[in-house]
C-alpha cells in the first residue's frame, strides 16, 4: 500500500495506472462502514485509493473540527489489512494554499435538513470532494448511505458539472443493535449509546406503517416524532419525509421517499435514514 501526501505524487501515480480505479473519500478514524465501502471498490475496480483528509472547509467554527477523530496509525493498518492500493493524506495547505478562492456551490438541495442547521457545510463538501475527484480521477467514486443528503449533494454535482465517474451509494452499515456507523459515535457516553438505537427504531416504524398502506408523511413524521421524544436523553432536531431527488419535503408519500432524522444524545448529534420505494 502506498502512502501519498502531495497532489503531485497522486498525478504521477494515477498516470501509470491502467484500468478502472475506484475511490473512497473519507475523513479518516474508520470504521466498517468505511472498509465496506472499500470492500465495494475492490470488487468492482482494478486498484482502489482512499482519501484521509478531515476537511476544515466543512465544519461551522463551533463545530468540532480541531478535536474530531483522528488516528492516523490505526486507520493505515486497517486499510493495508484490506489491501488498498493507494491512500492520499494530504495537508490543509496542501488542499487549501493560501489564496485558495474558489467554492463548488449545490443550490437548493442544501438548503433545508443538515444544510439548514450547518450552513456552509455542503460548500465545504462538494469543493473538497471536486477537488478529490480531480486529483484521483476515480472511475467510480463510492460513499456510504448514512450520509443521505451528502449523497443527494454530490450525485447532483457530478451529474451537473458532467462528471466522468460513476458515484457508487452503499448501504449504511450498523452495529448489531441497529445503530449506524459513525466516527463520531465515539463522542456517545454509555448512557448515550444505550439510548442510540432509537434513532433506527423510529426509522423501522416509520417503514412498517408505510408498508401496511401509510401515505400520509405527516403520520410518519408524527410517529417518528413521539417515539424519539419518549426517549428521556433524547433532543430531536429534525424529521423529514422528502422526494429522494429534490429534499423536498412531502405531504404524500406517492414516489420514493427519504426519511430522515437528526437527534441530540447529550453532546453528539446522530443522523439516520431510510428509503422508502
Ligand atoms: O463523508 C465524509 O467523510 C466527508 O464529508 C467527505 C465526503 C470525505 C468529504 O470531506
Amino acid at each position: 500500500m502506498k502512502v501519498i501526501k502531495t497532489i503531485a505524487e497522486a498525478r504521477a501515480l494515477r498516470r501509470q495506472l491502467t484500468g478502472s480505479l475506484g475511490f473512497v473519500p473519507t475523513m479518516g478514524y474508520l470504521h466498517e462502514g468505511h472498509l465496506t465501502l472499500v470492500r465495494h471498490s475492490r470488487a468492482e475496480n482494478r486498484h482502489t485509493a482512499v482519501s484521509i483528509f478531515v476537511n476544515p472547509t466543512q465544519f461551522s467554527p463551533k463545530e468540532d473540527y480541531q478535536s474530531y477523530p483522528r488516528d492516523e496509525a490505526r486507520d493505515l493498518a486497517m486499510l493495508e489489512a484490506e489491501r488498498t492500493d493507494f491512500v492520499f493524506m494530504p495537508s490543509e495547505e496542501e488542499i487549501y494554499p493560501r489564496a485558495f478562492s474558489t467554492w463548488v456551490e449545490v443550490t437548493r438541495i442544501t438548503d433545508r435538513l443538515e444544510g439548514a442547521v450547518r450552513p456552509g457545510h455542503f460548500r465545504g463538501v462538494a469543493t473538497v470532494v471536486n477537488k478529490l475527484f480531480n486529483i484521483i480521477e476515480p472511475t467510480r467514486a463510492y460513499f456510504g448511505q448514512k450520509d443521505a443528503q451528502q449523497v443527494t449533494v454530490i450525485q447532483r454535482m457530478a451529474a451537473d458539472l458532467n462528471m466522468n465517474l460513476q458515484v457508487v451509494v452503499a448501504p449504511t452499515v450498523r452495529e448489531p443493535d441497529g445503530l449506524a456507523m459513525s466516527s463520531r459515535n465515539v463522542y456517545l457516553t454509555p448512557a448515550g449509546r444505550k439510548a442510540a438505537p432509537v434513532l433506527f427504531r423510529s426509522l423501522q416504524l416509520a417503514r412498517e406503517m408505510w408498508a401496511k398502506g401509510e401515505k400520509d408523511a405527516g403520520r410518519l413524521r408524527q410517529a417518528v416524532t413521539a417515539h424519539i421524544e419518549a426517549e428521556p436523553l433524547a433532543r430531536l432536531d429534525y424529521v423529514s419525509v422528502a422526494d429522494t431527488e429534490t429534499l423536498e419535503e412531502l405531504s404524500v408519500i406517492d414516489r420514493p421517499a427519504l426519511v430522515s432524522l437528526a437527534v441530540k444524545l447529550g453532546k453528539p448529534r446522530l443522523m439516520d435514514n431510510i428509503l422508502l420505494g
